[in-house]
């Protein structure tokens, strides 16, 4: 596990983790066409929020709903003026579930509650709104879910191919245990399987904390309501 470089940020981040509600159902499911665009069928959200065993988070601009300008990744991202207008006019080109004053959804983290393993079964950050920091954040939610929920683990599948999830996975302590193959029904690509050590242990804890606040001091403080 190892801590990331450090970059100037403001003391709050614009983007804050929550857990899904019926009314991020629509944006949710645009995200999941940007994550996941040969996933089908696609995710069934309102099942899957009502499903005992799963857990879904969305990271959401803080100041939803307050305000028409466009969503900016984030304020420290030094999005400018013109880049908002530049986000905004893709959403609206693209017919987005997402309407200036309205809540704004960039991505969404699922996760299935099974016996003391957290599976993770979808991390996903809209296109445009990548390489801010947002799915580290929802990553950091969801293993902080598990810890509450008393998991031993938290485990996933990635892609082969997927090295940027892989990379995140790692700084996280996610190591590699295994193949399944063929798993991906589009391309029959194998999947890694990844899982952390015992999340309740002192050692990962303390890494663990070690990243959030690395975290925080890059992109600000991140508001995380996890249930
Ligand atoms: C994977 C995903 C969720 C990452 O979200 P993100 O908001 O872009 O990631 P962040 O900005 O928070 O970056 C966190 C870490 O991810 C890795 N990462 C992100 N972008 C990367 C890139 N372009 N190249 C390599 N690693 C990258 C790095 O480890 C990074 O940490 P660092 O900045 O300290 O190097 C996002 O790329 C995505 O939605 N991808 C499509 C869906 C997907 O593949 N989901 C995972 C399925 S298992």
């Amino acid at each position: 596990m190892s801590v990331s470089r450090q970059s100037p940020n403001p003391d709050t981040m614009s983007y804050a983790v929550r857990p899904m509600d019926e009314r991020d159902m629509a944006q949710s499911a645009e995200v999941e066409q940007d994550a996941f665009p040969t996933l089908f069928p696609p995710t069934a959200f309102r099942r899957e929020l009502r499903n005992k065993i799963a857990r879904y988070l969305v990271a959401n601009r803080k100041d939803e709903g307050k305000t028409n300008s466009a969503p900016a990744p984030s304020e420290s991202s030094g999005s400018t003026p013109l880049f908002n207008r530049l986000v905004s006019n893709i959403l609206r080109r693209r017919n987005s579930a997402w309407q200036p004053g309205q809540e704004f959804v960039a991505g969404f983290v699922g996760t299935w509650y099974m016996v003391d393993e957290a599976h993770i079964v979808a991390i996903g950050v809209r296109n445009e709104f990548r390489g801010f920091g947002i799915g580290e954040l929802m990553l950091i939610a969801a293993i902080e879910q598990a810890t509450q929920l008393e998991s031993r683990v938290v485990t996933l599948e990635v892609r082969v191919s997927n090295f940027v999830a892989q990379n995140l996975y790692k700084k996280f302590g996610f190591t590699e245990r295994g193949v399944r193959k063929s798993y991906y029904t589009d391309n029959r690509e194998d999947a890694l399987i990844m899982t952390t050590d015992t999340i309740q242990s002192p050692e990962f804890s303390c890494q663990f904390e070690e990243l959030v606040q690395a975290h925080q001091s890059r992109w600000g403080r991140a508001e995380r309501m996890l249930f």
